[in-house]
């Protein structure tokens, strides 16, 4: 990323307001939890890795001000709130791994001072951010491997710097086959509808001077007709024991489409946006966002007033649609339900 997606300077959140581009870059700051509440309902930052890591350093801004002097006074006001944060936004778990690792922090230090309590949750937060960092490069290491000179690579949605620290998971394979010097034509849906693919997507792949072609999602499976693309990679949300997967709407579609077309269909994510708790993607909450994100999509109305409408943000992707799983510690191929115990055993 030419600029940090997710920063914390002098005791602010600094995060880049993605609801802008890609008209406009500006950077917002929040000082407080319910500034970062509100950046991360709105999708000002959004992505599951980076409400992940908003949410660890919502959690630093919400508890900064505590006057407690008991550890057992603070953990009551911690658990607010990330209890707070975790209503943001249902779908990510990412969101919900990163408040308890807050919260695990500050139980396994109950014993320091509250002040030094409070800067080991800081420290914790800045971790969450490199460690991301981190993975996103391995994630696109390993999911290079499976990327040819002059391959055609479908995207949904945004998997990219924007969406994570830096670097991206699904964004990152491309990212790194392009520093490979492997020539590569990325062709991204525009993803309704709030145009994730459209407005940054194809601004973080020509900033990168990767080719981009963006297409309507209405166009994919003639693109595929076509054989304009090779293989398709997304990202993830949330991703069940067996490999089902939460991508945004529409990536369940496209993983049919490619299955008909015989096009490989590879979901990149980290360990930390599995949800092994979870058997299968049938109790993956899913978000349902308000009506006017589709009859007003940029503030103009362009459907009746008083029509019923449904616009749930997410889809499940069943496993048997998925021809690998690429995490920072390699590639998952199938049968996930047996390769992601062994994964997560290690
Ligand atoms: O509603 P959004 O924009 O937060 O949805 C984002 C996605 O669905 C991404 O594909 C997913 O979070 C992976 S980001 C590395």
């Amino acid at each position: 990323m030419p600029v940090a997606t997710i920063e914390w300077t002098d005791g602010k959140l600094c995060l880049i307001d993605q609801t802008l581009l890609p008209n406009e870059l500006r950077h917002i700051e929040c000082e407080t939890v319910e500034q970062v509440w509100e950046a991360i309902k709105v999708l000002r930052v959004r992505g599951a890795p980076a409400i992940g890591i908003a949410a660890a350093f919502g959690t630093v801004l919400g508890i900064w001000d505590s006057d407690a002097t008991r550890y057992s006074d603070f953990k009551e006001e911690l658990d607010h709130v990330t209890d707070y944060l975790a209503t943001s936004r249902p779908t990510a778990v990412n969101l919900f791994w990163a408040l308890a690792r807050m919260r695990d922090t500050a139980a396994a230090h109950q014993e320091l001072p509250i002040p030094a309590l409070k800067d080991r949750l800081l420290a914790e937060a800045q971790s969450i951010r490199k460690e991301d960092q981190e993975i996103c490069r391995a994630i696109g290491r390993h999911g290079a491997e499976l990327i040819q000179d002059g391959m055609g690579i479908l995207t949904h949605c945004n998997a990219g710097g924007l969406a994570t620290a830096d670097y991206g998971t699904a964004l990152a394979v491309m990212f790194t086959a392009r520093e490979q010097n492997k020539k590569i034509h990325v062709f991204a849906d525009e993803t309704r509808p709030l145009l994730q693919g459209a407005r940054l997507t194809t601004w973080e792949l020509m900033q990168a001077q990767i080719d981009v072609t963006l297409i309507c999602d209405s166009m994919a499976a003639q693109v595929m007709r076509e054989k304009r693309v090779q293989c398709v990679i997304v990202g993830a949300d949330r991703i069940a024991a067996n490999g089902d997967t939460a991508n945004k709407i529409g990536t369940y579609g496209v993983a049919i489409l490619a299955k008909y077309h015989q096009i490989p269909f590879y979901v990149a994510a980290p360990t930390s946006t599995f949800d092994m708790t979870l058997a299968t993607g049938e109790d993956i909450p899913i978000e349902v966002r308000s009506d006017e994100e589709i009859t007003e999509p940029t503030g103009k109305r362009i459907a009746p007033i008083g029509v019923q409408v449904y616009n749930p943000a997410f889809d499940v992707t069943p496993a048997e649609l998925i021809a690998a799983l690429i995490t920072e510690k390699g590639i998952i191929y199938p049968p996930f339900e047996s390769n992601l115990k062994i994964l997560f055993q290690k």
